[in-house]
């Protein structure tokens, strides 16, 4: 793995611009893996900034996300589309009909992985996944368990999750109870993954996952297994890395 530490918000989002941009330079069509949290937003802002200045275009890439939660139709302000039309989409020249998302409101669920997953193999895998971290470990929605699931599939979000989560809601109760996550098997397949954190609320989540034991009740531990993986880190995020 691959660590960076950086001191100034600006040179993190510069830096994890710059890793997708020149993937583009080199690979215009590539498939790109997004997240949703606070994390990326600095990220996503230099690469509109930078779009905006002619220095990347995605007019031929793909994007997958990782998750969206269950019963938010994809106009709600706070569904995982909402953000990523605020946020990139609708700054950038990616064509929409490529902006894979799941929908957390198909009538069949199962039927809705399913072909989320169909999709990922006919055009997957990402050539780079943005990830973030939960405060319990979770990447993507995928929380810690005895066991993880490989492919997409609905998950009943963790107390946790519903709390740290809360502060884009109204009510704690207005959390979706489930999401649609990406399993770890497809975020794995990414060529290369890109962890993006923030916040000493993450320290400790951090140090599990780089550093502690491969487990799934800490499912970014299994970043380990991968061979292609950069971390940025701000200074609260790695206060207790050694
Ligand atoms: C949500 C998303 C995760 C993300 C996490 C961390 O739970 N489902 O994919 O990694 O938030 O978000 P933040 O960057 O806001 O801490």
């Amino acid at each position: 793995m691959n660590i960076l530490k950086f001191q100034h918000e600006e040179d993190f989002a510069a830096t994890g611009a710059n890793l997708i941009a020149s993937l583009l330079q080199s690979n215009p069509r590539a498939v790109l893996g997004l997240a949703t949290g606070s994390s990326p937003i600095g990220v996503y802002a230099k690469l509109v900034e930078m779009h905006r200045k002619g220095m990347v275009s995605f007019a031929r890439a793909s994007s997958f996300n990782l998750d969206e939660y269950v019963g938010l139709p994809a106009d709600h302000p706070q569904s995982y589309r909402s953000f990523m039309n605020e946020h990139l989409f609708s700054h950038i020249d990616i064509d929409p009909a490529r902006t894979y998302i799941p929908s957390g409101n198909a009538a069949d669920l199962d039927a809705e992985c399913r072909a989320y997953d169909k999709l990922l193999e006919e055009q997957g895998p990402a050539d780079l996944q943005i990830l973030g971290i939960g405060s319990n470990g979770h990447i993507g929605f995928n929380e810690p368990d005895a066991s993880l699931s490989s492919g997409t599939h609905v998950v009943d979000l963790l107390e946790e999750t519903l709390e740290a989560n809360a502060r884009f809601f109204d009510r704690l109760e207005d959390v979706p109870r489930q999401a649609v996550t990406m399993g770890i098997g497809g975020i794995l397949k990414a060529k290369q993954i890109v962890l993006l954190v923030r916040g000493e609320e993450k320290a400790e989540a951090v140090k599990q996952a780089l550093q502690g034991p491969i487990t799934t009740q800490c499912p970014a531990s299994l970043l380990q297994s991968h061979p292609n993986v950069v971390v940025l880190l701000d200074e609260g995020a790695a206060k207790w890395l050694k």
